[in-house]
């Protein structure tokens, strides 16, 4: 089937069949591999993307069910050399150890950022309860959410 999607701003027309996942359409087709594959089970939130502005697990989502969507990935997030805050906060707390779980993490903190700007440490454990870290134990990434909240315009803020 053929399916138009625009991911981070840019539309794409392909033929795909009609089971394959969005977090394979996004790293096979598009070549995209910042959205990491993790479980596949929908357990570990390594493939968070954003769908029509909704964060996601994509492989939860058929690509089909992205036709005529919108879906922002990790590769949309700094401004050229300019690293998004939450991007910051991760490398200035060490919210990074392997680094597998984190464009699911930083997606998923960034959609929190822009609807709470301000959230305190339960609500940011809360937003990111739906993914598996098995490196930092959590304190460090809920420390570099809370920096980037501190950060809003990055690391001159
Ligand atoms: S790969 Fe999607 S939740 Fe783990
Ligand atoms: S940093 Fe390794 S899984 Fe999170």
């Amino acid at each position: 089937m053929e399916i138009t999607v625009t991911v981070n701003d840019e539309q794409y027309r392909r033929s795909v069949e009609p089971r394959l996942l969005l977090v394979h359409f996004l790293r096979d087709d598009l070549g995209l591999t910042g959205t990491h594959w993790g479980c596949d089970t929908s357990n570990c939130g390594a493939c968070v993307v954003w769908l029509d502005d909704v964060p996601v697990k994509s492989c939860t989502v058929l690509a089909a069910m992205a036709d005529g969507k919108r879906v922002r990935t990790v590769e949309d997030l700094a401004f050229g050399a300019a690293l998004d805050p939450v991007q910051q906060g991760f490398v200035q707390c060490h919210g990074i150890q392997c680094g597998f779980c984190t464009p699911g993490l930083l997606m998923t903190a960034r959609w929190l950022l822009d609807h709470d700007p301000d959230p305190g440490e339960g609500t940011i454990r809360e937003a990111i309860s739906g993914q598996l870290c098995r490196c930092t134990g959590y304190e460090n990434i809920v420390r570099s959410i809370r920096w980037a909240a501190e950060h809003p315009d990055g690391a001159g803020s």
